[in-house]
């Protein structure tokens, strides 16, 4: 026999539940099959466990974090206007003051609020389960791999520009960006890569100079970013060294 979860009291495992109103009866869909579909949704996304904990509702942006309530406010509002207005994100800023947890709370919003399939991916990730599928011994293809990425309507992919890279890393990423480009889909990326042309940053004399995103993705990727997002810059200290030191201690 299987065992089925708890039959529904509202339905009686219908999905549609009878509410009335007075005299007037009507039939609609039960809170338990929205729940069911929100739960699908969540677990398709795919977000890291380390990341479940970030909300929106939790993002800090006063006192000494209010130099992130622009980015918040930018966050809330591409929510709301989501899909109407399916420009995606680009935000840029350095480690730890928050655009992971930015993303995750905004696609998080989608999910629960719209309904929305949304799908997380690390860059890094990414790159390794491709490379990982031309490996005979792997059953899953790279198209496996791809699809969901070209295909889901939001897709968050983390720390653009983390690899490094090469021909392969600038053709793969070039895949990815001009598909969902072309299909119309939107993409919220976070990088840790100042959004400035391939060798543009100049070092200290002797000193390596700073990467810039174009050098991570190449300047075509660069500006097809530009054409897909808005740019949301992150200002703020390291939310991990800063704030939360004390506990981790
Ligand atoms: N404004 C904020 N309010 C609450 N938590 C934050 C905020 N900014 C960062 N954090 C937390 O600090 C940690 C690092 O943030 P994260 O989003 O991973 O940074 P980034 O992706 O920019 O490197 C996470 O646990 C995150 O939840
Ligand atoms: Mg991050
Ligand atoms: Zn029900």
């Amino acid at each position: 026999m299987k065992v089925s979860a708890a039959v529904c009291p509202y339905c009686e495992g219908t999905g549609w539940k009878s509410v009335s109103n007075g005299s007037d009866r009507r039939v609609t869909r039960c809170d338990c099959r929205l729940q069911a579909r929100t739960q699908a949704l969540l677990a398709a996304a795919r977000i890291p466990k380390r990341y479940e904990h970030c909300e929106l509702s939790n993002f800090e942006f006063d006192g000494p974090h209010r130099a992130l309530a622009p980015s918040r406010m930018a966050a809330c509002k591409f929510v709301e206007e989501y899909p109407l207005d399916n420009t995606g994100l680009l935000l840029i800023g350095s480690i730890g003051v928050g655009k992971t947890h930015l993303a995750v709370g905004i696609i998080k919003e989608l999910i629960v609020g719209k309904g929305i399939a949304c799908l997380f991916y690390d860059y890094r990730e990414l790159l390794k389960q491709i490379q990982n599928s031309y490996n005979d011994s792997v059953k899953a293809t790279e198209l496996d791999v791809l699809r969901p990425v070209f295909d889901t309507e939001v897709l968050v992919l983390d720390e653009l520009g983390a690899v490094k890279p090469t021909e392969w890393v600038w053709d793969t990423v070039s895949l990815i960006l001009n598909t969902r480009y072309n299909d119309n889909r939107t993409t919220i990326i976070t990088t840790n890569f100042d959004d400035r042309p391939a060798g543009a940053v100049a070092g200290p004399r002797g000193a390596a100079r700073e990467e810039t995103l174009g050098d991570r993705i190449g300047e075509r990727m660069r500006s097809r970013l530009h054409e897909m997002c808005r740019i949301i810059k992150m200002e703020g200290e390291d939310f991990r060294q800063k704030f939360r030191s004390a506990s981790f201690r």
